[in-house]
């Protein structure tokens, strides 16, 4: 299932077209639909930075092409100051954002590549970046079919489900993450509700969830993050699917600020809690939650909404953009190879024994 095919109002979330990068922004959504041509390397950091792409595999492929982007004033350099450069700018695009493991892996992968293409010149190893950058979009895609293939049969006639944040079509290239089962089993015909979390501060539950799984036909309705907890205890909800910025080699995991409330709430209601999760955001490197870097975000986007200032001029403001969860809570891993039950040191490790960020 190609994913545009559900919104054929929306540009994709990101396109390569002829050396060119478009990214659709997403801090404009749902209102207007602006596709942004990213030109070079500083305005390929700041679109990551500025959420205007976002979302853990969308950061990734993104950050991919932005590296082509990065290097095109480059390319007149001889071999090895533009290795030098490659290098350079990839360490610096990798600052753009912490807690997404994708952003790292993928310039991981697109470096290590240039190691391996065996070019002997500039102009071909370009081309060798270029190619690599595609082939991490389109695997991007099939990650997430397979998410959906392996997710789908845990939707039943009938049932509501909740997800937080938005971990769909937008976040990836594309069917999305937690919303590949929903879009699959909707594509079946199976009969269910979607609850969104609006997902304070950015609210990307309501502009990007709520939006496309509406656009795509989803029964979806929107509720405060407030809400979560007592719509559940209503009994409205059997199973809550979210996505992850990156999941630690223990099986705890980093997602947007307000999942691990989503977690302990579906805990102590009984409810199934599972995490989408394709390959790229596993991170083997990191043996635990406690050792992955949370980004803190500016004081305005808790003290203002809609550009007015609500709280009092010079409160004390935290803004912690993601939270741990730990792998307790965790009914299982949704991965495109299958999904993965606790212990998860073990079973994810005995699924991807080489996964893109292995130690
Ligand atoms: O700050 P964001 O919007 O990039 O946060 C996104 C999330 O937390 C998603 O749930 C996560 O990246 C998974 S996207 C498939």
């Amino acid at each position: 299932m190609v994913a545009q095919s559900l919104f054929p109002a929306l540009a994709p979330t990101i396109e390569w077209r002829d050396g060119d990068l478009l990214l659709l922004d997403q801090t404009r959504l749902p209102h207007e639909i602006v596709v942004e041509h990213v030109a070079d390397a500083a305005a390929v950091w700041r679109a990551i930075h500025e959420l205007r792409v976002r979302g853990a595999p969308a950061i990734g492929v993104a950050a991919a092409y932005g590296l082509c982007v990065a290097v095109q004033d480059a390319r007149a350099l001889p071999l090895a100051q533009f290795r030098a450069e490659l290098e350079r700018r990839a360490r610096w695009l990798d600052t753009a954002r912490p807690t997404a493991v994708n952003l790292s892996w993928s310039l991981r992968r697109m470096l290590q590549r240039v190691l391996t293409c065996g070019a002997s010149d500039t102009a071909a190893l370009y081309d060798a970046l270029v190619d690599e950058a595609q082939q991490i979009h389109a695997e991007d895609q099939a990650l997430c079919e397979g998410i959906g293939r392996h997710g789908m049969p845990l939707i039943g006639q009938g049932s509501g489900v909740l997800t937080h944040c938005n971990a769909g079509a937008l976040a990836t290239t594309g069917l999305g993450t937690a919303t590949a089962p929903i879009y699959a089993a909707h594509r079946e015909g199976v009969t269910f509700k979607v609850f969104a979390d609006e997902t304070r501060p950015l609210l990307q539950g309501a502009r990007l969830t709520a939006f496309e799984l509406q656009q795509a036909g989803v029964d979806v309705t929107l509720i405060m993050d407030s809400a979560a907890a007592s719509i559940m205890s209503q009994g409205l909800v059997d199973l809550v699917i979210v996505g992850t910025d990156r999941v630690a080699a223990n099986g705890d995991f980093a997602n947007k600020i307000g999942t691990l409330g989503v977690a302990i709430a579906a805990k102590h209601y009984g409810i199934p809690f599972y995490v989408a999760c394709p390959s790229s955001t596993l991170d083997f490197r990191t043996p635990s939650g406690a050792q992955i870097e949370i980004e803190e975000r500016c004081d305005e986007e808790v003290t203002h909404i809609a550009g007015q200032r609500t709280a009092a001029p010079g409160i004390k403001v935290r803004n912690p953009a993601f939270d741990v969860t730990p792998q307790e809570l965790v009914t299982g891993f949704i991965t495109e190879r299958g999904i993965v039950r606790a212990p998860f040191e073990r079973s994810l490790g005995s699924l991807f024994p080489a996964a893109g960020n292995a130690a």
